[in-house]
């Protein structure tokens, strides 16, 4: 099947007993058998059936099955929010003592966590340059659980190499978890590339319509648990052979810390899931045409846009993408005050803190999800005062050109 028709069809079927066509909403908190035998059977992992929402629940299920199909992958875990889905996926595979190699130019809430909060927990991050392949390579240590980078770092707008960081993870037996929020598997199968593990954030393109938060973590069964090197895997190992990492992960790891996703938002995901594509096409053709049109503008300093010809990744961008370069563009306007001028004056693009909305998104990072950095990090992050991201939605380009117009206008 082609993408578009997978995000309609992919693990998809009406519901077996009532021929319901849309997901059905399981909003039940557990699920009751008959005997107590029962009960034990599933619980000692002899006989499936749903127990608890929080541990699984048939609607998410459900829409977890439809994102595997989409990563071509073994099995997901969905999750309360893509944080709680990048939290959850490191810590079944890190604990105290343990490293991760991370891209610098992550999202800020992800860069906090490796930075700030996980070090309290023993786990410490050597961040390298996110475009620099060597940097991985002399960054790898023993302690090294994971590979860390975004198919687009946001907002950077850098593209990694993500088959050559994937050859230096294989050689050294590493997990490489990818996060393909910005591109989707619409734009981006990171598992083709050599990812082992694809995280979402699917508050963002996948939902689309900016009405829930939700995460996952898909498996791609492309990494081989027995290895040594996750020993803490081996108990799981023994017992499910290449489904050991999503055992640690649902069975302990995401049953223990509870960060489940609600069967509600599962239904509002599974939706977006539908109309991604199209949605995909539009955001792409809309922001590159935003782009080219601004990178003429001399009112505007700089335009990054992984799909322009004179950005430094544009060939890996194209080798990697296939569809287009996704929605997020940024602008450097001069200072803060014409940055925070141009969003003023915006009138259809809503300021807020999102992006893979249906509708035209503009924030300015330094002050908002990039808050939290140091000066040194900002740097590294590609975060600058006078710095405003778009996230191009699917109005009529006609529109969306004229609304930044006007701004640019009032901003000068
Ligand atoms: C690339 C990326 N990953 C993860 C996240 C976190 O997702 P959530 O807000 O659903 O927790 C975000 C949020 O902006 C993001 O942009």
């Amino acid at each position: 099947m082609h993408v578009n028709t997978e995000l309609l069809h992919g693990a998809y079927a009406p519901e077996e007993t009532t021929g319901a066509t849309a997901l059905p909403i399981f909003q039940s908190a557990s699920f009751a058998y008959e005997t107590a035998e029962e009960l034990e059977a599933i619980f000692a992992g002899r006989d499936a059936g749903y127990v608890y929402s929080r541990i699984n629940n048939p609607t998410l299920d459900r829409f977890e099955r439809r994102m595997t199909v989409l990563e071509d992958g073994l099995a997901s875990v969905s999750c309360s929010s893509g944080m709680a889905a990048i939290s959850t996926a490191v810590l079944t595979l890190a604990g105290s003592g343990d490293e991760i190699v991370s891209g610098s130019s992550i999202f800020g809430g992800t860069y906090s966590l490796f930075a700030q909060t996980l070090p309290r927990y023993g786990i410490t991050t050597r961040f390298v340059e996110t475009t620099n392949v060597e940097a991985y390579q002399a960054a790898v240590t023993s302690r090294t659980k994971l590979i860390f980078v975004e198919t687009v770092g946001n907002p950077k707008l850098d593209v990694p190499d993500i088959a050559a960081i994937a050859a230096i993870a294989k050689e050294h037996g590493i997990v490489l978890m990818v996060d393909n929020t910005v591109t989707t598997p619409v734009l981006c199968k990171p598992k083709a590339l050599g990812a082992d593990i694809v995280v979402h954030s699917t508050s963002k393109c996948i939902n689309g319509h900016g009405n829930a938060i939700g995460g996952i973590i898909v498996d791609c069964g492309s990494f081989d648990w027995s290895n040594p090197r996750y020993a803490h895997l081996k108990p799981f190992y023994d017992r499910v052979r290449n489904f050991a990492f999503v055992a640690n992960l649902r069975n302990r790891v995401h049953r223990d810390l509870g960060g489940c996703f609600s069967p509600f938002n599962a239904f509002l995901m599974s939706i977006g899931i539908e109309s991604l594509a199209v949605r995909m096409e539009r955001h792409c053709t809309n922001a590159a045409r935003v782009a080219e049109t601004l990178s003429q503008d001399t009112r505007v300093d700089e335009v990054r846009y992984p799909g322009l010809p004179d950005h430094p990744d544009y060939s890996v961008a194209t080798r990697q993408f296939s569809g287009g370069f996704g929605p997020l563009l940024t602008l450097r306007l001069g200072t803060k005050d014409r940055a925070f001028g141009f969003i003023n004056a915006l009138q259809r693009a809503q300021n807020l803190a999102n992006l893979g909305d249906a509708k035209t998104l503009v924030v300015h990072p330094a002050s908002t999800f990039c808050r939290d950095a140091t000066e040194a990090e900002r740097q590294a992050m590609g975060v600058t005062d006078d710095l405003v991201r778009l996230s191009i939605g699917i109005e009529h380009v006609d529109d969306i050109l004229e609304d930044i117009e006007q701004a640019l206008n009032s901003a000068s």
